[in-house]
């Protein structure tokens, strides 16, 4: 039988609301009929298969491991994931490498009016759900003593020395890099290797020593880059 990921009632929605990608054909064409309001408040709370979406984003999430498994070292073991969803890709990480402690830096509110666009400095939005996030990832065996569910918007960000921090699509794809610019300069050391997804990718020559394109998603509409960087040029 095909990997899937085990998902809480409703938690198929909020992945359909962080990847559009997964969504089948027919329901993105009645989103583009209906407009986002409806999408993201009507057709995606009644309308999805969670079956087809379970598998779906297990393969898509293990898709994104591969692109990052080889940087992540043995004694890499403390994980920072910004705007990281409902979680899926630590769950792959967690099943694959031994002894990772995950943070998770997310929001707790599903914004009316899914965009999906960029915002530059301007924040404010968010699909994701702590209770939904909190029990995929407890059915999905990460164990609780290894992660934290930290909310952008209420709690103090963990200042802690991490490994290896990761936002896929988010940071610098959706807001601003310099939003968490000096706070990633607080939690990262010279190793921290910290990976994301920008359309600029040659801009982060001039904040990393290190810049490395690791990924190329050039199907898409944005043509981003993933990129891999480490120590900060001050
Ligand atoms: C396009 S989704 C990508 C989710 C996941 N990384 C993935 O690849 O499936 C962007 C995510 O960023 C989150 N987000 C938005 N603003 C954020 C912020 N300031 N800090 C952390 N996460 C944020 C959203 O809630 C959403 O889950």
């Amino acid at each position: 039988m095909a990997k899937k990921f085990l998902l809480p009632n409703k938690a198929a929605r909020i992945i359909v609301l962080q990847r559009i990608e997964l969504a089948s054909s027919f329901i993105k064409k009645i989103r583009k009929v209906f407009g986002r309001y409806i999408f993201s408040n009507f057709i995606t709370k009644f309308f999805l298969n969670s079956d087809d979406i379970a598998l779906k984003y297990y393969k898509l999430m293990s898709d994104e491991f591969l692109t990052i498994k080889k940087y992540i070292n043995d004694n890499d073991n403390l994980l920072l994931s910004i705007g990281g969803g409902i979680g899926g890709l630590e769950v792959i990480i967690n099943k694959n490498l031994k002894n990772k402690t995950f943070y998770f830096i997310e929001r707790n509110y599903i914004s009316k009016k899914v965009k999906y666009g960029w915002g530059g400095m301007v924040n404010d939005e968010a699909y994701n759900s702590f209770e939904l996030q909190k029990s995929f990832l407890l059915i999905n065996e990460i164990d609780k003593k290894n992660f934290y569910l930290v909310d952008y918007d209420n709690d103090q960000l963990p200042l802690k020395k991490f490994d290896i921090i990761t936002s896929l699509f988010s940071l610098d794809y959706h807001y601003d890099f310099n939003l968490y610019i000096e706070y990633l300069k607080k939690v990262s050391k010279p190793s921290t290797k910290i990976i994301f997804d920008t359309i600029r990718a040659k801009y982060f020559n001039k904040i990393f020593k290190n810049v490395e394109i690791i990924n190329s998603d050039i199907d898409t509409v944005h043509k981003s880059k993933r990129i891999i960087c480490s120590n900060f040029i001050d």
